[in-house]
């Protein structure tokens, strides 16, 4: 066991290949939940899987497993993978990487006569990114029964399409209910997208825990007027408050003690006239703290900041939870594994938190579970110059390989 490697080359191909897959006509990469282009991403996947001789299953929510239960294993499977829908003008990377890594270490065990005592499963998530439906990590949360399969197939998108209509349409509503399997232990190959790990010059990130996440949809209704006519003590400018808003975060995780994060993504005015004053403002929220606690008073400063802007101002705030999810702790004997897996290999190893949300957060609620992070050059992602040496990716890929040699039982 100890020196089996998996073939780099081959991983390397299937992350170029799936990451054409996706272009719009001005080149970009967008490949979201539930989109044509999701669908041909999916079939190409699925055309890996079968080619690799594992048992295609697909679930309600569309999550795609690919199974390996040679002879003598049993028991519940050791499940590895990701997602691989995107965000919008995305890199090849982000998520891919899990879910292609993770075939690629079953396709090297199966390939060298590895016999494990449990089965192997790789999955690919639906809708972790969220960028179309809300909330993100769609999939794995309805897997692990955080949200009824009913209530997240109706879910509408930003473009007025529903999640089950969508997964139909492109022929991935299958028929397994979420949750059909229950993990022995998961674990989350991911390019780091953060700066740390390529700052510091190590290669392998054992990713202890995740930060709490808080996405809100935050609509300020004001009163359109003329914009060179209204003097402006008489304005109740929705367009004001959100920008006031959107500094006020900004000052607050600037001051905070904590590594909070916050991110006003979309923002939209109406009637989005040069010449009128804003009737509406309507924009996205995403607060980040490794600390449930500090999540919690952020979360509470932003409600008393709006009624005091819309107190000032004269303007009306309603807003709309799209997705709370608690900070997670990861498996100590996971994490421990990675580590020693990393150290073995002569890999340099740090333990960290996650500062992105990732379908193990979810999968922590029902299995054992942990991440390993390699670098990300620049620490940019969410942007198509995201990027890994290719060394990372494949020395990343080996510690996987040895971690899910170890969790499957092998001798
Ligand atoms: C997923 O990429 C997220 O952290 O928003
Ligand atoms: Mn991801
Ligand atoms: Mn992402």
């Amino acid at each position: 066991m100890s020196n089996l490697a998996i073939d780099g080359a081959r991983l390397l191909g299937h992350l170029h290949s799936l990451g054409e897959i996706g272009r719009d006509d001005q080149g970009r990469l967008v490949r979201l939940a539930g989109s044509d282009a999701d669908r041909a991403g999916r079939d190409q996947f699925v055309a890996w899987l079968r080619a690799a001789g594992l048992e295609v299953v697909i679930d309600r929510i569309g999550n795609i497993f690919g199974l390996w239960s040679p002879a003598g294993a049993e028991g519940d499977p050791v499940l590895v993978g990701s997602h691989i829908d995107s965000v919008i003008d995305a890199g090849i990377y982000d998520g891919c990487y899990g879910v292609l890594g993770g075939l690629e270490v079953i396709e090297t065990l199966k390939s060298t006569g590895f016999s494990p005592t449990r089965p192997l499963a790789v999955a690919a998530f639906t809708n972790e990114e969220g960028v179309r439906f809300a909330p993100d990590m769609t999939g794995s949360l309805v897997f692990v029964g955080g949200m009824a399969v009913e209530g997240a197939l109706a879910t509408i998108g930003t473009d007025g399409a529903t999640l089950g209509a969508e997964l139909s349409r492109i022929g991935y509503a299958g028929p397994a209910q979420p949750g059909f399997l229950r993990p022995h232990a998961y674990v989350e190959l991911h390019i780091e997208q953060g700066p740390v790990l390529h700052r510091e010059g190590i290669a392998v990130g054992a990713v202890e825990n995740l930060q709490g996440i808080s996405w809100q949809r935050v609509t300020i209704a004001g009163v359109a007027n003329h914009a060179g006519t209204t003097p402006m003590h008489l304005r109740h400018d929705a367009g004001f408050a959100a920008a006031s808003v959107i500094t006020f975060l900004r000052a607050r995780a600037a001051a905070s003690p904590s590594p909070m994060v916050a991110t006003i993504g979309t923002i939209r005015f109406e009637p989005d006239a040069i010449n009128v004053i804003p009737s509406r403002a309507v924009f996205t929220v995403d607060l980040r703290d490794p600390n449930e606690d500090r999540l919690a008073a952020e979360e509470a400063a932003l409600a008393d900041y709006l009624e005091h802007i819309a107190a000032a101002e004269g303007v009306t705030v309603t807003t709309e939870r799209l997705a709370r999810f608690e900070p997670v702790t990861f498996d100590a004997g996971i994490v421990a594994l990675v580590e020693a897996e990393a150290t073995r290999r002569g890999l340099g190893v740090r333990r960290m938190t996650s500062g992105a949300g990732h379908d193990a957060q979810m999968m922590a609620r029902i299995a054992p579970s942990a991440m390993i992070f390699v670098p990300s050059i620049d620490g940019i992602s969410h942007n198509p110059r995201e990027r890994t040496e290719e060394a990372d990716l494949i020395a990343g890929a080996n510690v996987l390989l040895g971690v899910v040699a170890k969790l499957a039982g092998a001798a």
